[in-house]
């Protein structure tokens, strides 16, 4: 007899075990999640138990902990955009909110490791500001035969290095390379990631941040020639494909955020 399968999802309440501001717009919440391990990239709909909003809001995955006593530390890092991230944001250590996940594809569903004896092949990671919440856990995961070179983009500069460790995390920090940009310039390089980022030694770029972004480090690959994956954000209602909620156009027909991404290869979505 086959074994059942494992499972891929759940929906819980979980405990809020800590809220750490890391600037005036963004919080890092950490939850005892007792479901599956996300894979990196994937997200969960997540809504504080006692809300006033009436749909749960997709956040990705930040990192998460060996599962210990039956549940695992979970973190996202949230923005402060509207009245369901509001709510989330004011949430206190001991209160609880609905999680549903892990939801959506992951990178490694992209990435591919060279054959064993092969050298290891090199990814660039573009996130730019939140966006870099859902490549964090990539590295954490350290898939074998894959090195990863970090470029993070923000609007301005760290208000110290509190900031500067929650927004990056561990992970990001250890990265073989990493190359800050900030708009203003406070903060490493000046100007946009794609101002700094060349493809052509990558196996494949990852991105994750805003559209016009993503459109540019697209347009970088597709003239260098080197593949790319990009993380999409999307308002969403059911986060499992029902709703029709969370269309992505693409020349090829509509897809859905949830349940066909929210990683899609950027060729598909910007032509
Ligand atoms: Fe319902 Fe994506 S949110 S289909």
């Amino acid at each position: 007899m086959n074994p059942l399968p494992a499972k891929t999802k759940a929906h819980r309440v979980c405990e809020l075990t800590g809220n750490t501001p890391v600037n005036r717009e963004l919080f890092r919440l950490e939850f005892a999640w007792p479901g599956p391990a996300p894979r990196a990239g994937q997200f969960f709909m997540v809504k504080p138990r006692r809300s006033g909003v009436f749909l749960a809001r997709p956040i990705s995955a930040a990192s998460w902990s060996p599962p210990q006593s039956g549940s695992r530390a979970l973190h996202f890092l949230i923005a402060r955009r509207g009245r369901g991230t509001e709510e989330l944001t004011r949430l206190r250590p001991g209160e609880e909110a609905e999680l549903t996940g892990p939801l959506g594809n992951a990178w490694l569903d992209f990435l591919s490791p060279p054959a064993s004896g092969e050298r290891p092949a090199r990814v660039a990671l573009a996130g730019g500001g939140i966006g870099i919440a859902p490549l964090h856990s990539l590295l954490t995961g350290e898939p074998p035969g894959l090195v990863f070179d970090v470029y993070a983009g923000f609007r301005t500069g760290f208000t110290g290095p509190d900031e500067r460790d929650l927004l990056l995390g561990p992970a990001l920090l250890k990265a073989a390379k990493l190359v800050i940009a900030t708009e203003d310039g406070s903060e490493g390089l000046r100007g946009r990631i794609p101002g700094f980022l060349d493809p052509a030694p990558y196996a494949a770029v990852c991105a994750c941040g805003p559209e016009p972004m993503l459109q540019a480090v697209a347009a970088l690959c597709k003239t260098a020639g080197i593949p790319c994956f990009v993380s999409l954000e999307r308002r969403m209602a059911c986060g499992v494909g029902a709703c029709l909620g969370c269309t992505v156009r693409t020349p090829a027909g509509n897809r859905r955020c949830c349940a066909d991404g929210p990683i899609f290869r950027a060729e598909e979505v910007f032509p």
